[in-house]
Parts: structure tokens; C-alpha cells; sequence
């Protein structure tokens, strides 16, 4: 079999490549990817088996995110220089402290408080579609609701929504020429990005509110506190990491109910299933692909030895299809329990942050469709986002009635 799992077109075409990862799985569970040097891209071990994605992502001793960085893409120096000092590039103890000062937003008490917040976003989605002749699911609901909750947590203004949506698809389509004419967008949009979460910052200082802005800027109950770069950075990573993975959830959830109407009919049988669907959704789209760590010395992954710096990357699609783990791995079934997707990571120490407000926007979201538009139909193809990284959907024309 011809492998190369990280061409953008694959993607662009028809999604992950799964049967690549199904032949890899058998039969090269730690495969040794050629790289492209032209693009910057070393060579690297693809590891594509759930246990072995999860030892990955646990020994953080073993495969570090800060070597060469977490994002597979390589990056010019001044970007890759910003990118160091977010979270998501760190290793422990640095990664330690900034995960423990973040994570007093995201208790499941924070997060459960925004449900009714959530709700209300949702119907008031569905109210403004209502009546309109075409509806593109993308653009119209899957794109807005991890938009504005991402607002609502920063208290960004409603006017300024429109602005972050559009920073956040240059960031994450810098391959994609829809949204983006290249890196040197998707850096412009990133500076962008950091400027406004500076003035946020300061206006949160002399003005506190309510929001989960203001309390990450105070210090905790040992007097640590996020410096301003380190706020700057982690609205940076917000932006991208809770909206472009949100949206792609929903909107390839949908897309699969489409492709499996007989689930569909469970739901608006049952709304009580949203919540395993939730998770069900996020095994069968793997919005994250990939991650990439660094060998920090000679060791073994999967009875493959692999060097000292050797570049490792983890594809959640595949591990999430994983034959040993789930049965009938490629039957879409909301009802799967226990279902230990691994779309938020293999656990350890970089694990999604925002898991629990993720599930809950995906189980509201499709209670709320399930409730109101029972009869949903597909109105057109899925377009795809060109990205190796992101598993997205850019269009999903829909029809209501
Ligand atoms: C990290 C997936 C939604 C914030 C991650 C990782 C994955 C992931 C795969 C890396 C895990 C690892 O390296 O071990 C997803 C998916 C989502 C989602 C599939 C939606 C379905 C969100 C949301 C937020 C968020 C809504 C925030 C509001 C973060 C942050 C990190 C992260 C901050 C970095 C954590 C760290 O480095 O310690 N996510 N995510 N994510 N996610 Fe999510």
C-alpha cells in the first residue's frame, strides 16, 4: 500500500485516510514516514494504534511536546519563538504551572454553569435560520456556537465576534487558499490575535468582571499568577483550539447522521442518547488528526525502537478506529458505551483542557437539533477543509423542514 498521511489533498478530497491507517494498524503500528524536505517536514515515526498513542501521550518524560514543538508543521524561527512558550508546546514543570493556573476556568462547576448559557445560544441559532431558504450548517450553527461561548468566557463584546472567527480560520487554514494565502496570513492573524487578547488584559485589569478572562488574570490561592504574555498566548490558543475542534465536531456529527439516518431516527427517539453521542462523534470524526512529540531518548513504541530526537506523531483518527479497542470500529453507533475515544488526546498531561465544555456544547447542541428540526436533511456535499491537522468541514448545505 502507498502510504502518505499527511497529504493535504487526501484530506481536502475525501477525508482521513482510513485505509491507510487500517493497513498500518495490522501490519506497521510504528511506521517510519518519509518526510518532505522541501516543506521543512523531517521524517517521522506515525503511530497509529490507541494503546500506543496513549503510552505517547502519557510519558511526557519519553516524548516531549517542546524539543520540536507539538504542531507537525514546521514554522519560521520568530513564530516557532511564540509558539515555545504556549502551553501546548511545554513539557512539566513549566507545563505543570500554567496547566494548574488555566485550569481553575475549567472545573466541571465553571463549565456546568454555562449549560443553560449554551442552550439559549443554540435556539437562538436555530430562531435566526428559521425561514431562511439555505442553510449551511457550517456557517450557520456548528461555526457560531464554539464561537460565541469562546466570547462569552473572554467577555468579548458581540462586535467583535465576526473579527475572532475570521483570525481563527486564517490560523488554521493556512493551507487551505479559501482562508488563507499562506503562512504569512496565518502569522498576521496570530499577531493579531495576541494584540487583542493584550488589550483585553489590561481593560480586564482596571475593570474586572465576571468572566473566566478575569479570574485567570488574578492570582491562585499561592499568589501565582499568569503573566501577560502567558495570558496573551493561552487567548491565542483558545481561539484556535475551542472553536476550530468544536465546530468540525459538529459538523461532522452531522454530516455522519446524515450518512447513518437510522441514528438520526434514535435521537429524536431518545434525546436522553446525546450524551454518549457526544463521544460517539468525536471517535468517528477525530477533529484533531495529529500531534507530534520528540524522542528524548533511545526507547520503544510498540516493539519498534526509535532514537534519541526521533519525531513521533500520534493520529488520533486512526487510534480511534483501533479494531483491538472498539468493536465494529467503522459502524457509527451513538449508543457505544463504554467508548474510550481518544479524540481529546491519550491522556496525560496535555489533555484537552476544554473536554468537558466541548462534550457539553455537542450534547446541548444535539438535543436541541433532535428537539426542533427532526426532519434535517442533507441539501448538498460536505466540503472539506485542506488541512492535515484539523479534520474539517468547510460547507454542509442543509435543509430544515
Ligand atoms: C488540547 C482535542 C475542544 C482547549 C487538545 C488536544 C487534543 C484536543 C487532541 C491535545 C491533547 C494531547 O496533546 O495529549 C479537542 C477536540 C475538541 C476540543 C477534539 C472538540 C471536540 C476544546 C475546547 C477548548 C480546548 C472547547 C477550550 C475552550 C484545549 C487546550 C489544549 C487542548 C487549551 C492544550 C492543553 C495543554 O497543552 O495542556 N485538545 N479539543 N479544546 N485543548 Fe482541546
Amino acid at each position: 500500500m502507498d502510504i502518505n498521511l499527511v497529504d493535504k489533498d487526501v484530506y481536502a478530497r475525501s477525508g482521513a485516510p482510513y485505509d491507510q491507517f487500517r493497513w498500518l494498524r495490522a501490519n506497521a503500528p510504528v511506521y517510519l514516514h518519509e518526510g518532505e524536505p522541501e516543506r521543512g517536514w523531517p521524517p517521522f515515526w506515525a503511530v497509529t494504534r490507541h494503546a500506543d498513542v496513549a503510552h505517547v501521550s502519557r510519558r511526557s518524560d519519553l516524548f516531549s511536546s517542546s524539543r520540536r514543538l507539538a504542531l507537525f508543521d514546521e514554522m519560521p524561527e520568530e513564530q516557532r519563538e511564540l509558539q515555545r512558550l504556549m502551553m501546548l508546546n511545554q513539557d512539566p514543570p513549566e507545563h505543570t504551572r500554567r496547566r494548574s493556573l488555566v485550569n481553575r476556568g475549567f472545573t466541571p462547576r465553571m463549565i456546568g454553569a454555562l449549560e443553560q448559557h449554551i442552550r439559549d445560544i443554540c435556539h437562538q441559532l436555530l430562531d435566526e435560520v428559521t425561514g431562511l431558504p439555505a442553510v449551511d450548517f457550517v456557517r450557520d450553527i456548528a461555526a457560531p456556537l464554539p464561537l460565541y461561548v469562546i466570547c462569552e468566557l473572554l467577555g468579548a463584546p458581540v462586535e467583535d465576534r465576526d473579527k475572532i472567527f475570521n483570525w481563527s480560520n486564517q490560523m488554521i487554514g493556512a493551507d487551505d487558499p479559501e482562508y488563507s494565502s499562506g503562512p504569512s496570513d496565518s502569522q498576521a492573524a496570530a499577531a493579531e490575535v495576541y494584540a487583542y487578547a493584550n488589550a483585553l488584559a489590561a481593560e480586564r485589569r482596571e475593570r474586572p468582571r465576571e468572566d473566566i478572562a478575569t479570574k485567570l488574570l488574578l492570582p491562585d490561592v499561592t499568589g501565582e499568577t499568569l503573566d501577560e504574555n502567558e495570558f496573551d498566548l493561552f487567548v491565542l490558543l483558545l481561539v484556535v483550539a475551542g472553536n476550530e475542534t468544536t465546530r468540525n465536531a459538529a459538523s461532522g456529527g452531522m454530516l455522519a447522521f446524515f450518512e447513518h439516518p437510522e441514528q438520526w431516527r434514535r435521537l429524536v427517539a431518545d434525546r436522553a442518547l446525546a450524551a454518549p453521542a457526544a463521544d460517539e462523534i468525536v471517535r468517528w470524526v477525530s477533529p484533531v488528526n495529529l500531534f507530534r512529540r520528540t524522542a528524548t531518548a533511545d526507547t520503544v513504541i510498540g516493539g519498534q525502537e526509535v532514537k534519541e530526537n526521533d519525531k513521533i506523531v500520534v493520529f488520533y483518527g486512526s487510534a480511534n478506529r483501533d479494531e483491538e479497542v472498539f468493536a465494529d470500529p467503522d459502524v457509527f453507533d451513538i449508543g457505544r458505551t463504554p467508548n474510550p475515544q481518544i479524540g481529546f488526546g491519550g491522556g496525560g498531561a496535555h489533555f484537552c483542557l476544554g473536554n468537558h465544555l466541548a462534550r457539553m456544547e455537542l450534547r446541548v447542541l444535539f438535543e436541541v437539533l433532535a428537539e426542533r428540526l427532526p426532519g434535517l436533511a442533507q441539501a448538498g456535499p460536505a466540503r472539506r477543509l485542506r488541512s492535515n491537522f484539523i479534520n474539517g468541514i468547510k460547507e454542509l448545505p442543509v435543509t430544515l423542514a
